[in-house]
């Protein structure tokens, strides 16, 4: 492990005004986002897809670096490219997704563990190799009655850890995924409390395997109420919880933090990382890392047809432009 190496990515990760953006879509969430606008889930259209995102003009003003998922990392643009190094030449850094899904967890009914750690120290050693600067993992923890049990995010967040320091032993940064889920009808004192116990065992485990964590980013979920709640917490609520929960249990030397949006719309998305930026003073950067707030409305006007393309790219720059003005307060 080189920490001046580790230490230099995640700053980059973090440079002002950009955030990261997430087009790292397992196989299964892929083919539901081409089946929403009746196009085929196949090689070539989501090829053609994912090439709409990298080639957005000007995306780097806004995108310090984007993660794939091992496809596309490996994958060809149309010219002959490969989407790795056309990221790297337009001063994207490329990241890859290396956990392999999350599946039922063993004797915990309605909870989920992300699998992966086999083999991943070989896997991690070749995505290095092959020009990778960073890596994705994402451990959910569901809401609901009973649970999140303790055993389920005790072993998430061990795993998390496990991952972060295999990244870190290859030079990658690790980006520590840890998604307290938006579904169900529970209040955002719930998702709080959930949101706490969850981040503090992050943070002894990572302690624990020496994951050193000014080359670590963080990419949490925000404290928010429930979808199904009735009388969900307003903006102003949601900011201002999430930064006092996040406060009290991320250690300032954390190189930071980059939110995933989970489901909320994309103006609920942009005006909570508004407000967090604009009303608090933070001992560490604090931007996006949002899939869907940045691509769900591109994807839709695209429809799969050439002829929107440029339009859908102009939607795509307007979403990401508007995440970075939010990521330094200034939308
Ligand atoms: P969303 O922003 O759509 O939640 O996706 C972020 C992500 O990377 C989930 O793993």
């Amino acid at each position: 492990m080189d920490k001046n190496i580790l230490q230099e990515t995640a700053k980059k990760m973090m440079t002002l005004p950009k955030g990261i953006l997430a087009m790292d879509e397992s196989s299964p969430t892929i083919a539901k986002r081409l089946a929403s606008i009746n196009v085929e889930n196949n090689e070539i259209n989501r090829r053609r897809y994912r090439e709409l995102i990298v080639t957005s003009p000007d995306l780097s003003k806004y995108i310090s670096g984007a993660i794939l998922f091992e496809e596309t990392f490996d994958q060809k643009m149309e010219d002959g490219t490969l989407f790795r190094d056309y990221l790297n030449s337009i001063g994207i850094l490329p990241g890859i997704k290396v956990d392999k899904g999350a599946k039922d967890f063993s004797c915990h009914p309605n909870e989920k563990i992300t699998e992966g750690l086999d083999g991943l120290r070989d896997r991690l050693a070749k995505y290095y190799e092959d020009g990778a600067k960073f890596c994705k993992w994402r451990a959910v923890i569901t809401i609901g009655k009973d649970i999140p049990s303790e055993g389920c995010i005790e072993s998430n967040m061990n795993s998390l850890a496990r991952y972060a320091s295999l990244c870190q032993e290859n030079n990658l940064v690790p980006i520590v995924e840890p998604e307290v889920l938006i579904n169900g009808p529970h209040s955002i004192e719930d998702c709080d409390k959930v949101t706490r116990s969850t981040l503090h065992s992050l943070f002894r485990n990572l302690e624990m395997l020496n994951v050193y964590l000014p080359g670590t980013v963080l990419k949490p979920s925000m404290v928010i109420s429930g979808e199904d709640n009735s009388s969900r917490a307003d903006k102003d609520k949601v900011a201002n919880m999430t930064i006092d929960c996040l406060k009290d249990c991320v250690p300032n030397d954390t190189s930071g933090i980059a939110f995933l949006s989970g489901g909320q719309t994309d103006c609920e998305a942009e005006e909570h990382l508004n407000i967090m930026n604009k009303n608090h003073s933070l001992p560490w950067r604090v931007t996006f890392s949002y899939a869907r707030a940045i691509q769900a409305a591109a994807l839709a006007t695209w429809l799969g047809k050439d002829e929107n393309l440029i339009t859908s790219q102009s939607i795509l720059i307007e979403r990401a432009s508007r995440c970075s003005r939010a990521s330094v307060g200034e939308l």
